[in-house]
């Protein structure tokens, strides 16, 4: 073993959960992290925002994960890696229907990729982050581990499944690797300072960036995308995730597959609060935070919408001593002031 500090590849680092999660391995390690992000959705800023939170300057390496040429040529210059979390994918689900072949090649090729150099390199240690939309439609709640995957929605919730397959296969065959598969449920809010946040490239569709960027004139007025569900309000379930707990169940992932706590070489969790949260509920904290009211209409349903989904998080709680910290209040006053501070900047 070199005597040189462990270094933690975050693909995907300048990217909305890649960036969080640097932050909290900043706070919390003291590993060397280097980021490597070709800022398809994301731009360099990124990396001011972290240095200003945490005071540290990481390197990012411009390379499209997808060329293992060049990849190989960006892991040749880190000293000493010891563990990738594997954040770079595209995810938006709309773009992903009419562009199926980019989001197969995207999300897929850099898989396969690192888990090549990983092999090379003997880098043990993966943190994969996948998603429930790899559940599907389900019958039974709260979404434990063992629910049964049923037919993908989109080609993006695909290539999470087959992501998941291919990591589970290259495990069986490699019996030194170690991965975790995380599977977030609805990660939103911003770090609680306001000072990174989401920022992605494309117009979001999701319902915390519509809401914030909505209540400063980005966008139209907010439409519920249906009100006539069988749930307590008529309106669909999410179990909505801050940021930063999703972050911090990384820097626990990673240390315990350092520490060769893993009962198996695989091992899943689902990362949600465990609370089911309607959007008429989310709306009435955002309005609490921000101290207004928010602009809003009743529309049709939405295609493809789940009515009701929630985690059971026990596992990760068990197996990782994860406890997300923040409720959805923390949720929408964060991403509220991160919106804030972006001004009318999308
Ligand atoms: P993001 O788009 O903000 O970040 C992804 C980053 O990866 C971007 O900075 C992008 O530039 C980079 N990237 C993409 N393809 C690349 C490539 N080929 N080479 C190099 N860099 C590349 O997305 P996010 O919300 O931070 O999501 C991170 C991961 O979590 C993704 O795998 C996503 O599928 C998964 N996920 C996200 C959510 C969510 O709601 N945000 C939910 C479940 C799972
Ligand atoms: C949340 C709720 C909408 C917008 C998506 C992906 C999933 C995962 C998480 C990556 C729903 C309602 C929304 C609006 C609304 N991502 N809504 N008006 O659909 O749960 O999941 O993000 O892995 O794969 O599909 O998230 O934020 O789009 O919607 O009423 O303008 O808000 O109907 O009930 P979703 P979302």
């Amino acid at each position: 073993m070199s005597n040189q500090t462990p270094t933690i590849i975050v693909t995907g680092g300048a990217g909305y959960i890649g960036s969080h999660t640097i932050i909290e391995l900043l706070q919390q390690t003291d590993y060397i992290i280097v980021s490597i992000d070709n800022f398809s959705n994301s731009n360099a800023d990124t990396f001011d925002r972290i240095e200003s939170i945490t005071g540290k300057r990481v390197k990012n390496l411009n390379v499209d994960i997808c060329n293992l040429e060049a990849l190989e040529l960006a892991f040749g210059t880190i000293k000493n890696p010891i563990g990738i979390i594997h954040f770079a994918a595209f995810k938006a689900v709309g773009d992903s229907v009419n562009m199926p072949l980019t989001y197969y090649h995207n999300n897929l090729e850099s898989l396969i990729n690192l888990l090549k150099i990983s092999e090379k390199l003997q880098i043990k240690n993966f943190i994969f982050s996948s998603s429930c939309s790899v559940y599907g439609n389900v019958d039974k709640l709260p979404v434990t581990e063992d629910t049964p995957f049923s037919k993908a929605e989109s080609p993006y919730a695909h290539t999470k499944q087959i992501g998941e397959d291919i990591l589970i296969n290259y495990v069986k065959s490699n019996p030194a690797f170690k991965a975790v598969l995380l599977r977030y449920f609805n990660p939103v809010g911003a770090h609680n300072s306001g000072l990174n946040g989401e920022l992605s490239k494309d117009k979001p569709n999701n319902l915390v960036p519509f809401i914030t960027q909505s209540a400063v004139g980005i966008l139209p007025p907010l439409t519920v995308f249906g009100d006539d569900y069988d749930t307590r309000d008529g309106s669909c379930i999410r179990d909505y995730i801050h940021v930063s707990d999703i972050a911090d169940a990384h820097v626990k992932a990673m240390n315990y597959v350092i520490n060769d706590n893993q009962k198996t070489n695989t091992s899943i969790f689902n990362l949600g609060t465990g609370n089911g949260v309607t959007v008429f509920e989310a709306i009435q904290s955002f309005e609490k935070v921000s101290e207004q009211k928010l602009n809003y209409k009743v529309g049709e349903r939405r295609a493809g919408d789940v009515i009701k989904i929630y985690a059971n998080n026990n596992l990760a709680k068990q197996e990782l001593g994860w406890d997300p910290k923040n409720g959805l209040d923390e949720m929408m006053l964060s991403a509220w002031k991160w919106q804030l501070n972006l001004g009318k900047q999308k």
